[in-house]
């Protein structure tokens, strides 16, 4: 028995959220972000001064840890942190808060339990393979380096913040060695996932291609 639930996996930058979000609209489903829950948590560690060799902090600070996604926006508590999880220095520290076995092991439970009666599009780096393996739709979406940072770099620069092309890049490969090559449920195409490398796509034609397979499964 197949859960109906759409698993999207894939490296930094590629435009998963975006992705999900689209497919979850054009579905009737929800959408959960599970890269903000990471970040969300990096970001109440780093508030909290809690180190991750901070064993007993840690387990009273995942115990407090209060995330929710309302809409596309992510809450700690009743804050919107929406942009406070995308800063470079949260991005930096949620490489090594999201290794953390113990981490990982309260955020899959709650991402179980908010996705796991069906009807969800999830976006992440271990759905496939680690929190919902029997989802009935596994897609592992890639582009090669250079399309992802370019579409980083713009969306940044649409925010109005300047960074290089290069220094885009640099941060997407740093992420990606680390997220692949971690212990605990390293970034990996799950054996049933479906790749599609969008690299020559638009949103649009990414969209209608996980729709299309989901309709076929
Ligand atoms: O997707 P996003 O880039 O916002 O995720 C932030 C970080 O959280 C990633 O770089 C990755 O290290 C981690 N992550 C993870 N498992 C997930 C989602 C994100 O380890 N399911």
């Amino acid at each position: 028995h197949k859960l109906p639930v759409i698993a999207l996996d894939g490296p930094s930058g590629v435009g998963k959220s975006t992705t999900a979000k689209a497919v979850a609209q054009a579905l009737g489903w929800n959408y959960l972000d599970t890269g903000a829950m990471y970040r969300a948590t990096a970001l109440a560690l780093q508030r909290a001064g809690v180190g991750l060799e901070d064993r007993e902090g840690l387990e009273r600070a995942l115990a407090g840890l209060r995330i929710q996604q309302r809409g596309t926006r992510e809450f700690l508590g009743d804050e919107d942190v929406s942009e406070a999880i995308r800063s470079p220095e949260v991005t930096r520290m949620v490489t090594p808060v999201s290794a953390d076995g113990r981490v990982r092991e309260v955020l899959v439970d709650q991402q179980r339990a908010i996705a796991g009666s069906g009807g969800w599009v999830v976006d992440g780096r271990d759905i496939g393979t680690v929190v919902f393996p029997d989802a009935c739709c596994k897609v592992f979406l890639t582009a090669g380096v250079e399309v992802r940072a370019r579409r980083r770099a713009l969306e940044l620069e649409a925010k109005g913040a300047s960074v290089s092309l290069a220094e885009v890049a640099a941060d997407i490969e740093r992420r990606d060695l680390a997220d692949s090559t971690r212990a605990v449920a390293p970034l990996r195409k799950a054996a049933d996932a479906v790749e599609l490398d969008s690299g020559g796509m638009g949103l649009e034609e990414v969209v209608e291609w996980i729709v299309a397979l989901h309709r076929r499964h």
